[in-house]
């Protein structure tokens, strides 16, 4: 049984890293289905706009990183065209059969954030759609992203973060904080949909992560907010 996160006090969203990969194997065959229902579908328009930011065309060599059941990797790859390629790598073997499933002639690998198995400066482009506020260490996962871009290239970060203005502050808390744990516990999974608002409340906000990019190494940094300031977009450029 795979211990869960303590739901209050400066713990709560926190795993570490085997608890994050059994809970992924765990959530695995309804993780789409929940995408749709907590997001009403809008989920595709925005790895849609992270696929924008992260500027790619015909001929380059994307990364999309905890690339999950690889939505965000195949939007990439039909922006790439043939001759360019996507590799969609992650940690949860449940998730990248998914992948496997939904796209089987792309390129899905096994792989670990922090350390990516990847050489210094091998692709265009990197990204990370919802998958950076699981990493154990936020820093650790987003110099490794840096590292495996070359210079010129960017990173891109796609994520959920908390709206401070009414009336959508009160909607996110109440939506987040109520339905999607019940909606969860529904589905099969209640830990898991219970850390998930914990995990959003716990990572930086979008001005924070922004400095963070800047310290893993990239210059400039800039972000746009979506979706009535839910959802974060930031892309960083790896100085030449
Ligand atoms: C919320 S899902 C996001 C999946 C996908 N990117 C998407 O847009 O739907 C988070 C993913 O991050 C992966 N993950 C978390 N930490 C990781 C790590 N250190 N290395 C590789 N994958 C990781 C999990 O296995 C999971 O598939």
């Amino acid at each position: 049984m795979t211990p869960t996160a303590p739901t209050t006090g400066p713990e709560a969203g926190r795993l570490e890293e085997p608890q994050v990969r059994a809970m992924f194997d765990r959530i695995a065959r309804f993780y789409d289905g929940m995408n749709s229902v907590m997001t009403a579908g809008l989920h595709h328009t925005w790895r849609s706009r992270a696929a924008d930011l992260a500027a790619v065309g015909p001929g380059d060599r994307v990364l999309d990183v905890a690339c999950g059941t690889g939505d965000l990797a195949i939007e990439l790859r039909s922006r790439v065209g043939a001759e360019g390629s996507v590799v969609g790598s992650d940690f949860s073997e449940g998730m990248l059969e998914l992948a496997r499933r939904k796209a089987p002639e792309q390129v899905w690998e096994w792989g670990n954030a922090l350390e990516l198995p990847y050489e210094t400066g091998s692709f265009d482009a990197a990204t990370v759609g919802f998958g950076a506020r699981n990493f154990s260490d936020l820093d650790q996962g987003l110099r490794e992203m840096t590292r495996v871009v070359r210079p010129g290239g960017r990173v891109v970060v796609l994520e959920i973060t908390t709206p401070t203005r009414p009336p959508l502050s009160t909607f996110f808390r109440l939506w987040f904080d109520r339905a999607v744990p019940l909606i969860g516990k529904v589905a099969g999974d209640a830990d898991a949909y219970e850390y998930l608002p914990n995990s959003v409340k716990r990572f930086p906000d979008a001005h924070t992560l922004a400095a963070r990019l800047h310290a893993a190494g990239l210059d400039p940094v800039r972000y746009l907010l979506t979706a009535g300031g839910i959802i974060a977009i930031h892309v960083g450029e790896k100085p030449a």
